[in-house]
Parts: C-alpha cells; sequence; structure tokens
C-alpha cells in the first residue's frame, strides 16, 4: 500500500512516523513545499527503522507529485496551523488556496486515491477538497472526530482514574467549539459514564474537550500534532486494512440528520472504500439543537469559501 502525507510539518510527519512504525503503508510518501525539509524528515522516519524494527520505506519530495503517483490514500495536512488568538476559521484564505492546489495535484497523479484533510478550519477545507476533487462523498473525508473523542477519553480515563482504552465515546458535529456531545453514547467498560461521575464533572470536561485545541495552542504556541497526527493514521490504517472501524469522521451530509449538503463529524464506518456507511443515531432534542448550531456554524464558514471562490 502506498500513503502520501502531504505537509511534512508536526502533524504530517507525525503522521507519516506513526505510519511507518506501525508498518500500516509500505510506502510512504513525504511532501512539503518548503525544499529539502520533506526529504529531511522522511529520511530521519527511515533512519529510525533499524532501531524501532520496521520496514515501511519512508522518501521525501519537494513538490514533486509524480513521485506520489498511485498513492491509495492521501493525507493532507498542508496549511498554517493557529497561533495564540487565532481560531481555525482565521486559517480559511491561506489554506483554502494550499488545499485547492493540493487537491488538484492529488487527483491528478492519483486519480483512484482516498483523501483524507487535517487542514483547518477542517469541516470546510474538506468541502474545499471534495469540490476540488470531483471525487464521491466516499473518498473525501475529515480527520478531527477521532481526536475530539480521544482528548474527551483522556479526561475521562484521568477523572476515573482508568485505562483510556475502556473509554468508548463518539462526539459530532464541527471541529471546534459547536462539536456535539453525546454522554448518552459514553461508556466505560460497558457501564454508562453516567454513572460513575456527576453530572457537574461531566460538564466539566465536555467543555474542556470543546477547548481541547485551544489549550494547546496557549501551552505551545502552535496546536497539536501528536494526538493529530496518530487520529489520521489511524484512519488510513482503517481504510488500508478494510477494517470496517467506527469512527466519527467529517463527511458531507446528503440528508442524514435531516441536513444537506454540509460537512460535519458523524458516525461513519470506515473501510478500503472509505466512508462505507454514515451511522444514524437517533438523537434527542437537546443533540439536535446542537447539532443545528454546528450545523449553522459550519455553513456561514462555507459560504465564506465560496466568496473567496467567487472573487478568485
Ligand atoms: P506546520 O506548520 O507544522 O506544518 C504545515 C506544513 O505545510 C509546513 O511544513 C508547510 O511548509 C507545509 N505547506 C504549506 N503549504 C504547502 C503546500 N502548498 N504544499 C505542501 N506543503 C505545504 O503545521 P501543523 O501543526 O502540521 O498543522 C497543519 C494543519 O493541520 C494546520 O492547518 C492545523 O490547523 C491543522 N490541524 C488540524 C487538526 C484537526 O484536528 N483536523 C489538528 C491539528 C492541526
Ligand atoms: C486541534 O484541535 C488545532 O484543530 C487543531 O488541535
Amino acid at each position: 500500500m502506498k500513503v502520501t502525507v502531504v505537509g511534512a510539518g508536526n502533524v504530517g510527519a507525525t503522521c507519516a512516523d506513526v505510519l511507518a512504525y506501525r508498518e500500516i503503508a509500505n510506502e510512504i510518501v513525504l511532501v512539503d513545499i518548503k525544499e529539502g525539509f520533506a526529504e529531511g524528515k522522511a529520511l530521519d522516519i527511515w533512519q529510525k527503522s533499524p532501531i524501532n524494527l520496521y520496514d515501511s520505506r519512508t522518501v521525501g519530495v519537494t513538490n514533486d507529485y509524480s513521485r506520489t503517483a498511485g498513492s491509495d490514500v492521501v493525507v493532507i495536512t498542508s496549511g498554517l496551523p493557529r497561533k495564540p488568538g487565532m481560531s481555525r476559521d482565521d486559517l480559511i484564505s491561506t489554506n483554502a488556496g494550499i488545499v485547492k492546489s493540493v487537491t488538484e495535484n492529488v487527483v491528478k497523479h492519483s486519480p483512484d486515491a482516498i483523501i483524507i484533510v487535517v487542514s483547518n478550519p477542517l469541516d470546510v477545507m474538506t468541502y474545499a477538497a471534495h469540490i476540488t476533487s470531483k471525487l464521491p462523498r466516499a473518498r473525501v473525508m475529515g480527520m478531527a472526530g477521532i481526536l475530539d473523542t480521544a482528548r474527551y477519553r483522556a479526561f475521562l480515563a484521568e477523572e476515573l482514574n482508568v485505562s483510556p482504552k475502556d473509554i468508548q465515546a463518539v462526539l459530532m458535529g464541527g471541529h471546534g467549539d459547536t462539536m456535539v456531545p453525546l454522554p448518552r453514547y459514553t461508556t466505560v467498560g460497558g457501564i454508562p459514564v453516567t454513572e460513575l461521575i456527576a453530572e457537574d464533572k461531566l460538564n466539566a470536561i465536555i467543555e474542556r474537550t470543546k477547548n481541547g485545541g485551544g489549550e494547546l495552542v496557549k501551552l505551545m504556541g502552535t496546536s497539536a500534532w501528536y494526538a493529530p497526527g496518530s487520529a489520521a493514521a489511524q484512519m488510513v490504517e482503517a481504510i488500508v486494512k478494510d477494517q470496517r472501524r467506527v469512527f466519527p469522521v467529517c463527511v458531507k451530509l446528503e440528508g442524514e440528520y435531516g441536513i444537506d449538503g454540509v460537512y460535519l463529524g458523524v458516525p461513519v464506518i470506515l473501510g478500503k472504500n472509505g466512508i462505507e456507511k454514515v451511522l444514524e443515531l437517533q438523537l434527542n432534542e437537546e443533540e439536535k439543537q446542537l447539532l443545528e448550531v454546528s450545523r449553522g456554524h459550519v455553513k456561514d464558514v462555507m459560504e465564506v469559501l465560496d466568496k473567496i471562490n467567487a472573487t478568485a
């Protein structure tokens, strides 16, 4: 299996590293626009192989998409990250141009690839990649839900002093403050979380999760990469191994949840064809309202992108 990761920065290089050391793909191509940067990161990952014992081959290129030809999966992480004081939406004008040109190059050389977008603002960059690629919706998706859910699971594991492995959860909606928490669907070793934690503590964890990205930007001066890179690699693994994993993934909704034409995180089955199925949960009134707020927010930012495209 051949996987390309575009953007050899913090998230892209982490994703390539996980793909290599976990032998998720046997050929990994890292692409960046900065001369020599991807080559250096790829060489470093390859030189780690005799230490960590893997044989996935990682190569880096500067903007040379011919080397990416025939990729099965492409992960797009190119673009600016947030700095303190910025929202994800502040990145739209710069990152929309980057995601558009990268997607054009990707599709030209790998017309059969499945594309996973990571660049922010995530839901709208997934839209940008989808309309540029003209691929079926099953093959263009965004990574955010696995990350947001992982943050929530990690905070819960810490609070309950249990292994994060035993916490199962799903969050829906846009990536960011308008994500939709679903505590009804959160379990700890099969036990509903609401039986193990007081409501105020759970609400505090949900709030912390919503601001999980911002918390890290404040601490580090840039956004996170270990969990985001690993989350993107987990999506690649589900696809290349046809695992049919159930993950929250950003995809264009086409009538599910009563929403049409907006890109939002929803639980899906991920397998060799990409999004094998969108799973529709029965939401209660409160959850429906939260999803509507999320939909409205993402739709507004999609319209900003439409205006940028109309004047380009
Ligand atoms: P970074 O600045 O470390 O890396 C970005 C890389 O993209 C740089 O090396 C840059 O040279 C490269 N790049 C820029 N234009 C390019 C082009 N046209 N072609 C190829 N490469 C190009 O940033 P980081 O931390 O890796 O974040 C990348 C993106 O992912 C940001 O937009 C960030 O907001 C987003 N992100 C999204 C998350 C999510 O949950 N969806 C989580 C974390 C980050
Ligand atoms: C995050 O949530 C910034 O979207 C990025 O860490």
